[in-house]
């Protein structure tokens, strides 16, 4: 009954990973899509496939989020009226970059996680909510990180971005209180996605050995608890998921596989701080 038929889903970061699991699935489920990212190349061809796949009525808008008159001007000229109604938000565009200690971090570095994970997430919640309450109703569904409640080293100013993103998730939600409208946080540990390699701009080999020998949580186990939320009546707000892939109990615990069938029954030699791949 609570289905997703027909209402209009906006995903930042839709061009890869945990944003375009969720418009594959909320495309199957038949709603409708405004994708955005910087990488226009990337949307027109999800776009395609979509649209030939489930007949979604859909439609890429080239964003830079840390931009915010571009923002602005995406949302007041460039978005077409029939888009304007916006049912759910996807506040998923994000990134980490670098895992230096502070003392020796990269400041570009840090003003890129800070302007995309906060202040971009601002940007596009300033003009989609009030669009929202204007109608009577409407999701914010930010995605956030078990690092919006860890630290890990190295990860002190990602930490920090997914951190704010807790207390923005929280504090919206106290601002809307009053409102039908409902605001959820999705927490996922390890995803298999283009996260690492952009953390570590572009080395492959160091962005697959995060994964080594454990299985990672898929982008689509993200999108699933998304639909989970969005699917619940009205008067049922999903505050937050925390989704960890079972090998993992915390950003610097991690079981891998080769080091398990090394030692039965495990013991601490068992875990291994995933960071320590790093090298
Ligand atoms: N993978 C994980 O382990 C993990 C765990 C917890 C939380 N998360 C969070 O999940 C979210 C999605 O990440 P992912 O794992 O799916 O990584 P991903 O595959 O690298 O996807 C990131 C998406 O964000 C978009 N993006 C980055 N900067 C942007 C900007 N300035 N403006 C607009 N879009 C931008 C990228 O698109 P363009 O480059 O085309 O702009 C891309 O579509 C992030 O918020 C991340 O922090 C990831």
């Amino acid at each position: 009954m609570y289905d997703l038929m027909g209402r209009t889903i906006l995903i930042t970061g839709a061009s890869s990973g945990i944003g375009m699991a969720m418009a594959k699935l909320f495309s199957r489920e038949g709603a409708r899509l405004i994708l955005c990212a910087r990488r226009m190349d990337r949307l027109m061809l999800l776009a395609e496939e979509l649209r030939a796949a489930h007949g979604t009525d859909m439609i890429a808008l080239g964003l830079d989020v840390r931009d915010r008159r571009q923002v602005e001007r995406a949302f007041q000229v460039e978005l077409p009226q029939s888009f304007r109604a916006i049912d759910v938000l996807i506040n998923n565009a994000g990134l980490s970059r670098g895992l230096d200690p502070l003392q020796k971090g990269s400041e570009d570095d840090w003003e890129e996680m800070i302007q995309t994970n906060i202040s971009g997430l601002l940007h596009v919640t300033r003009q989609v909510v009030p669009t929202m309450l204007s109608r009577g109703r409407g999701d914010v569904v930010n995605i956030g990180s078990t690092s919006s409640h860890e630290v890990y080293p190295g990860g002190a100013v990602y930490c920090a971005t997914k951190h704010a993103v807790d207390a923005l998730t929280r504090g919206l939600r106290m601002d809307l209180v009053a409102t039908p409208l409902r605001v959820t946080q999705i927490s996922p540990g390890m995803v298999d996605t283009e996260f690492s390699l952009v953390r570590f701009h572009g080395d492959h080999d160091r962005a697959a050995n995060v994964y080594a020998g454990m299985t990672p949580l898929s982008p689509e186990d993200v999108a699933d608890a998304a639909m989970y939320a969005l699917t619940r009546p009205p008067h049922v707000q999903v505050g937050e998921i925390v989704l960890w892939p079972t090998a993992q109990a915390a950003s610097t615990l991690v079981a891998r596989h080769q080091v398990l069938e090394e030692s039965v029954p495990p013991d601490e030699s068992t875990w291994r701080n995933f960071y320590e791949l790093k090298e």
